[in-house]
């Protein structure tokens, strides 16, 4: 039998206080650099990976985007972002499951956006995924952190456990991976963030048939 994955035992309330103004303040950046991944592609479908509570699809223009689809393992994130993004009615399809195990047609998407995923999962299995999932010229956007920086304690025992699980990918790895499978690097951007802290934003894009 296989260990349930730590994530869906993290309460939102307490991840989101984590991510807000009072912790490591990383929310209102998250939702920046998804702005600036979805404005650059305006995609007609979109894939969002460990989507969490929908931070960012306030962004979403529905004139522009037709599907918008989120993967989460937490069944309670998932529950406040359809609240939350209700206007989206249909268009958003929400998804409990395992991001590397979800299922989807070839060439569903046109942008998959991948924020602080890859350091829980295994970045190859997940980049394979990607690779299918991608329509021609589609691209996808990798959020990961960089080594450094402090900040405040998690306020709970299961984030604690979270940050043990958690295991930093380098942006060369990614680098390589998604070369390998067809999507090589367009563009990349380090984002400063609170507490000395650093993102590095990655966009891979597959070429055009
Ligand atoms: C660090 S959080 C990032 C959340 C969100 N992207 C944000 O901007 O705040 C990682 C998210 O990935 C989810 N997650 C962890 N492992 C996952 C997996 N294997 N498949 C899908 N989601 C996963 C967690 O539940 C959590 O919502």
């Amino acid at each position: 039998m296989s260990t349930p994955n730590p994530w869906t035992v993290v309460q939102a309330a307490d991840y989101e206080q984590h991510m807000g103004p009072e912790g490591l303040d990383q929310r209102a950046p998250l939702a920046a650099v998804f702005q600036e991944a979805y404005l650059a592609a305006q995609p007609g479908r979109l894939l969002l990976l460990g989507c969490g509570t929908g931070n960012g699809l306030d962004h979403v223009d529905p004139s522009v985007t037709s599907r918008i689809v989120g993967v989460d393992v937490n069944l309670q994130y998932l529950g406040i972002a359809r609240q939350r993004f209700f206007h989206l009615g249909p268009r958003l399809e929400l998804y409990c499951a395992e991001a590397e195990k979800f299922r989807a047609a070839p060439g569903a998407f046109d942008l998959v956006h991948v924020p602080l995923l890859f350091e829980y999962v295994f970045p190859e299995v997940l980049v394979r995924r990607v690779a299918e999932w991608l329509g021609d010229g589609g691209g996808c956007t990798g959020v990961v952190e960089l080594p450094g920086g402090d900040g405040p304690p998690p306020p709970s025992k299961p984030l604690q456990l979270i940050g043990r699980a958690k295991r930093l990918v380098p942006p060369e790895e990614l680098e390589q991976l998604f070369e390998h499978y067809g999507m090589p690097l367009r563009r990349e951007h380090t984002v400063p963030l609170p507490h000395g802290r650093s993102f590095w934003v990655g966009s891979f894009g597959r070429p055009l048939k």
